[in-house]
């Protein structure tokens, strides 16, 4: 039996089933609004406030259509000319929305566990959805690679999935581990400069490298990841040609990858830092069918958590 689900934090610990159930859940809105459906009105009198401490264009656009799309009120808090710039702290902020009658709060932030934290403290009809916080998880992202991914392959079990660049601040990173392990994939490998690497305690079950070279060989899957500056407290990393030339995915290093390999990245891309353009805008990409699913999934997610 799927998990019945009062918020979404992270995908660790879900099992096989209800991420199945997820996937299919936004497979068959897929499939309605491919038919021309626009509104499906599950949600309709209900309110989903996103509440992004950090920036977004993906997440943040593609809540607000999914709850849109979904018939529900939605507000978009800008924090920017909110009160939280004097001194309002973060549980006065979920309190003082709370009152408004909010039925989910999307969050994003910048310290891992404020999700977790909101769902301590948040009302007992309230939904909190973690649309990314510090390199903990995007939960979301993993659910919508998932997706990405299964379109094209239906056997997780038969997948080689490799994942470059910073890893040790990827919270996207952490929940692809997370889903694809859940769903079968058995050869998961993490690679990346060895500053950018977690310690492989944290993430069993995968084989790490620095070797892009070695990693990307006979992959079916292959996700590019950006370099986060904004969460490196030290310069960790040679300069960005010599990086692409150690971790860049080219053409030419495409070719190691099984034939047909899905490319994917969760974005914002770094051209010719972590990715070519004729990589990233090449047949093999599946960047903007990602982009695509957001949507999707995360009406999926919505609906599972908001309708009655
Ligand atoms: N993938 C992702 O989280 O993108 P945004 O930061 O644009 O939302």
């Amino acid at each position: 039996m799927p998990t019945h689900l009062r918020h979404l934090i992270t995908l660790q610990h879900l099992g096989a089933e209800t991420l199945e159930h997820l996937l299919d859940r936004a497979e068959s809105l897929r499939e309605a609004c491919a038919h021309g459906t626009r509104r499906i009105d599950l949600l309709r009198g209900r309110t989903v406030l996103n509440l992004f401490f950090e920036p977004s264009t993906r997440t943040r656009t593609s809540f607000e259509l999914a709850a849109r799309r979904l018939g529900a009120d939605v507000v978009n808090f800008d924090i920017t000319s909110s009160s939280t710039s004097k001194g309002e702290t973060l549980l006065d902020t979920l309190h003082t929305l709370e009152a408004m009658h909010l039925d989910a709060l999307v969050v994003r932030h910048r310290e891992s566990g404020t999700p977790e934290f909101l769902v301590r403290h948040a009302a007992s009809g309230v939904s909190i959805v973690n649309a990314g916080d510090g390199n903990h998880a995007h939960p979301t992202q993993g659910l919508l690679d998932a997706l990405t991914v299964r379109q094209h392959r239906r056997h997780f079990d038969a997948l080689t999935v490799t994942i470059c660049g910073d890893v040790l601040h990827s919270r996207v990173a952490r929940s692809d581990v997370h889903a694809f392990q859940a769903l079968g994939v058995r050869d998961l490998r993490l690679c990346g400069p060895g500053a950018l690497l977690p310690a492989p305690g944290e993430l069993p079950g995968c084989a790490f490298s620095d070797n892009f070279d070695s990693a990307v060989e006979g992959a079916d899957v292959i996700i590019m990841l950006r370099l986060q500056k904004e969460r490196m407290v030290a310069t960790l990393l040679p300069d960005e040609a010599a990086y692409f030339e150690r971790y860049g995915l080219s053409q030419t290093r495409l070719r190691r990858a099984a034939p047909g390999a899905l490319v994917l990245h969760p974005g914002p891309i770094n051209r010719g830092v972590e990715i070519a353009s004729e990589v990233a805008d090449g047949t093999q990409s599946r960047i903007l069918e990602q982009v695509a699913n957001g949507v999707f999934v995360r009406m999926a997610v919505l609906a599972e958590l908001l309708a009655r």
